[in-house]
C-alpha cells in the first residue's frame, strides 16, 4: 500500500524548479496530455493531483476554468501562489470528491499520480461521476515497459517499489501492467479513445540530445490516454 502520507511534499519547492523546464515533463509528459485535451477554452477542468499547477497555468492560459487539488498541502500553496485565476485546495485521491456536484466538469487532468494511488478503479469511478456527459479524462503514468525494465521480475503482479530519483527524491509508487490499467478503466466505466507512448517534442533535441534520441526510439517514458465515460453504462 502507498496510503496517504504526501510523499511530494518535501520536494515540492524542487519538484517545480525542475519540472518547469525538466525534459521528462516539458518536452514529454505535458505537450502529450495538453495535445490529448484539445481545445479547453472556456472548459471547466479538474486537475486532479496538479503539483506545483504548471498544468493549471497552461490550461489557465489557455482560456480554462481550472480547479486543481493535490496531497500535497505545500504544492497546493504552490499552485495557488503561481496561478491566482483558478482554485486550489488539498484532497486526497484516495477518498470521495464530496466538495464536486456530479457532472460539473467537462475535462479531467490526471497526470503523472496514477502509480501513488492504491485504488485506481474507486478513483477512476469518483472521476466519472463528476465529469459531464461527453466529458473526457486524460491520464498520463509512467510507461509500463519502462517500469518493468527498472524492476525485472514478475510484469503481471501489481507491487509496490521504492525509487531514489537523481534529484534523490525517495518515492514509493504501484508498478502494474498495461492491461491492468485498461482493465481499471474500464471497470471504471470509462472506454479509451486514444492511447498515445508520447515520443519527446522537436524542440526537446537541442535541449538534451541524448535523451531525446533514447525517447525518441524507446518506451522508457510515459504513457498518456484519452479515455470518455462509457454511454452504454448510464
Ligand atoms: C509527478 S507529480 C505530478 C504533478 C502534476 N500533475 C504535473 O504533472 O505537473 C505527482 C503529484 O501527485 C500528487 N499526489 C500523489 N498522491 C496523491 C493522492 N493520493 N492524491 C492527490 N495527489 C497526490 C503529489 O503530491 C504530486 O504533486
Amino acid at each position: 500500500m502507498i496510503g496517504s502520507f504526501p510523499q511530494y511534499e518535501v520536494f515540492a519547492d524542487e519538484f517545480l524548479d525542475h519540472a518547469r523546464e525538466g525534459f521528462y515533463n516539458a518536452f514529454v509528459d505535458r505537450p502529450a496530455c495538453l495535445s490529448l485535451l484539445g481545445d479547453v477554452a472556456g472548459r471547466d477542468v479538474l486537475d486532479a493531483a496538479c503539483g506545483p499547477g504548471l498544468y493549471a497555468a497552461e490550461l489557465t492560459a489557455r482560456g480554462a476554468r481550472v480547479t486543481g487539488f493535490d496531497l500535497s498541502p505545500r504544492m497546493v500553496a504552490l499552485s495557488r501562489e503561481r496561478v491566482p485565476a483558478a482554485t486550489f485546495r488539498v484532497h486526497d485521491l484516495g477518498a470521495p470528491l464530496g466538495w464536486l456536484p456530479s457532472a460539473s466538469v467537462d475535462l479531467v487532468l490526471l497526470a503523472l499520480v496514477y502509480e501513488y494511488v492504491d485504488d485506481r478503479v474507486a478513483m477512476l469511478r469518483e472521476l466519472r461521476r463528476v465529469l459531464r456527459p461527453g466529458g473526457v479524462l486524460v491520464l498520463s503514468r509512467m510507461h509500463p515497459t519502462g517500469d518493468w525494465l527498472r524492476h525485472p521480475g514478475d510484469y503481471f503482479t501489481p507491487r509496490v517499489v521504492e525509487e531514489t530519483w537523481n534529484e534523490g527524491w525517495h518515492v514509493r509508487f504501484w508498478l502494474s501492467s498495461l492491461q491492468d490499467t485498461c482493465a481499471e478503466l474500464r471497470e471504471a466505466g470509462f472506454l479509451i479513445e486514444q492511447l498515445v507512448e508520447p515520443r519527446p517534442v522537436p524542440e526537446g533535441a537541442a535541449v538534451d540530445p541524448l535523451r531525446y534520441e533514447r525517447l525518441s526510439h524507446q518506451p522508457t517514458g510515459f504513457l498518456a490516454i484519452r479515455a470518455i465515460p462509457d454511454p452504454r453504462r448510464g
